[in-house]
């Protein structure tokens, strides 16, 4: 019960932080984009024709753009929970595109009528519960041969801030960890139907500092959830050792800092049985 409500408020909040950060998002996209072309090029290297897409978790739409360049001619349904991710999605395509629809929806109760031949998500489905039956239920969405290609973020996202901060602040720790790769493949085989293909890549982003990895964070509303809220916030002290250690430990030649993102990339076909 009380789990429950635990789990009902983080929901209530990821959609708030979300919206609030639909105008920021694309501000230092990089990182969403680059996640997201790989994502494009795996569609590509694996020959689709997708006529039907939906795009689960579309935020402010950069990977709907991608796919609608490469296809075109497809039918594209960008689902997200956040009004205003959706709102700025739609502003990024021509009004009335009959081939387009951008829907306010939470992904575990969106239904089709008519199933997908394709169907992309990225950066998006770790933030999603359970994460295994978000899985199960897209693909419940798509039709038999059709294609699921995810991007999702693991443990070791930023583990250099995670460690630091656990130096700093170890009464701090997140209520949750992000998955393992390793985890995701183990429960992806278990599933029956299905065919995979699992990545995994570290991708490294260039900051000016810290700090302003920090605000970017906080722009793309991925700050302030269960991967990064402890039992109390750090102290304004805490945070400017936390800044200044992170610039002295991983700087880069520019000047800046980066920070790396462990990334898996699944590529999953719904058998025909
Ligand atoms: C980090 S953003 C990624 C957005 C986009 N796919 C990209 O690559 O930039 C995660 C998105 O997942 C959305 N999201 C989280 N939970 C969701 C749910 N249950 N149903 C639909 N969208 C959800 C959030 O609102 C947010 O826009």
């Amino acid at each position: 019960m009380q789990a429950e409500t635990s789990e009902r408020n983080d929901f209530k909040q990821l959609i708030h932080r979300f919206s609030n950060a639909a105008r920021t998002y694309d501000l230092h996209d990089t990182m969403h984009r680059d996640v997201a072309l790989r994502l494009v090029e795996q569609i590509e290297y694996s020959g689709a024709r997708p006529k039907r897409i939906l795009d689960a978790g579309c935020g402010t739409g950069i990977l709907s753009q991608l796919v609608h360049a490469r296809f075109p001619e497809a039918r594209l349904d960008a689902v997200d929970v956040a009004a205003e991710m959706v709102r700025v999605a739609r502003q990024k395509f021509p009004p009335a595109s009959d081939w387009l629809r951008c829907i306010e929806c939470d992904i575990r109760d969106f239904r089709s009528h008519e199933p997908y031949d394709l169907i992309v998500s990225s950066s998006a489905l770790h933030w999603i519960f359970p994460h295994l039956g978000v899985l199960e239920h897209l693909l419940t969405q798509l039709q038999p041969g059709g294609q699921l290609l995810v991007s999702i973020m693991n443990a070791g996202t930023l583990a250099e801030l995670h460690q630091l901060r656990m130096a700093i602040a170890p009464d701090t720790a997140p209520a949750r960890r992000l998955p393992e790769h390793d985890d995701w493949v183990a429960d992806l085989q278990g599933m029956p139907g299905i065919r995979l293909r699992a990545f995994r890549f570290a991708h490294r982003v260039p900051y000016e500092s810290a700090a302003h990895m920090l605000r970017v964070l906080n722009q793309q509303g991925v700050t302030g959830g269960p991967f990064s809220r402890g039992p109390r916030p750090l102290r304004r002290q805490e945070l400017r050792r936390l800044t200044e250690r992170y610039d002295a430990l991983h700087g880069d030649a520019r000047g800046g800092v980066f920070g790396t993102y462990d990334i898996s990339l699944f590529d999953i076909r719904k058998i025909v049985s």
